[in-house]
């Protein structure tokens, strides 16, 4: 896999046309198709589940598939998202009372796992399970919802996850989720991540592949 990985989110794709749309996006020179899955209970907003997963599967999509839970509780979604072709399942500490389980659960299903956190949640909950992380999910908005700006303290956040990570010599993806553009994606790999969520900044414009180059184009200076 390259250094830095787009990852476009599919909450701000067609979902009328939505292979047609992942297809184009990734066509466009996307990386990874992020998942966006919601529950009017964790969240106060309703999106998509393993079956629209799965038809994405169905219609021909390759690419990996990073499922972002924002779900309560989580552990009886990850048999079925694994199922239904997620590379990546990552969920929120908050929302699993076993935290470490779920974490394996998601392991046993042959994905690999991440933990995300709010804007607000402290870096603690990492600190015993570095050894199970694929991916650290920091949002720089609050989960809900696209097309919200950028929360700047997410950059000393990055810096700090991004120190954890190094001292765990382990391989872990740093990933961003919200409010990311062309404006500010270098500014973001500076502070460490190395993957990056972007739905409003890619879906709304006519032109996927030049948005695309041109957050490609910030992160190559
Ligand atoms: C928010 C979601 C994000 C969001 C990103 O809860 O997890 O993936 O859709 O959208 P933008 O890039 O528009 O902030
Ligand atoms: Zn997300």
């Amino acid at each position: 896999m390259s250094k830095f990985l787009i990852a476009p989110s599919i909450l701000s794709a067609d979902f009328a046309r939505l292979g047609e749309d992942v297809d184009a996006v990734l066509a466009a020179g996307a990386d990874v198709v992020h998942f966006d899955v919601m529950d009017n209970h964790y969240v106060p907003n309703l999106t998509i589940g393993p079956m629209v997963c799965q038809a994405l599967r169905d219609y021909g999509i390759t690419a990996p598939i990073d499922v972002h839970l924002m779900v309560k509780p989580v552990d009886s979604l990850i048999p079925m998202f694994a199922k239904a072709g997620a590379s990546i399942i990552t969920f929120h500490p908050e929302a699993s009372e076993h935290i470490d389980r779920t974490l394996q659960l998601i392991k046993e299903h042959g994905c690999q796992a991440g933990l995300v956190l709010n804007p607000a949640t402290p870096l603690s909950c990492l600190e015993y399970v570095m050894d199970k992380l694929d991916v650290i999910l920091l949002m720089s908005v609050n989960p809900g919802f696209g097309g919200q700006s950028f929360i700047h303290q997410t950059l000393d956040k990055l810096k700090q996850v991004k120190a954890l990570i190094n001292a765990s010599g382990r391989n872990i993806r740093l990933e961003v989720d919200g409010g990311v553009n062309v404006a500010n994606i270098k500014e973001i790999a500076e502070a460490g991540a190395d993957m990056f969520v972007a739905g409003s900044a890619i879906f709304n414009q006519p032109d996927y592949k030049a948005v695309i180059d041109e957050m490609r184009a910030e992160l190559a200076q």
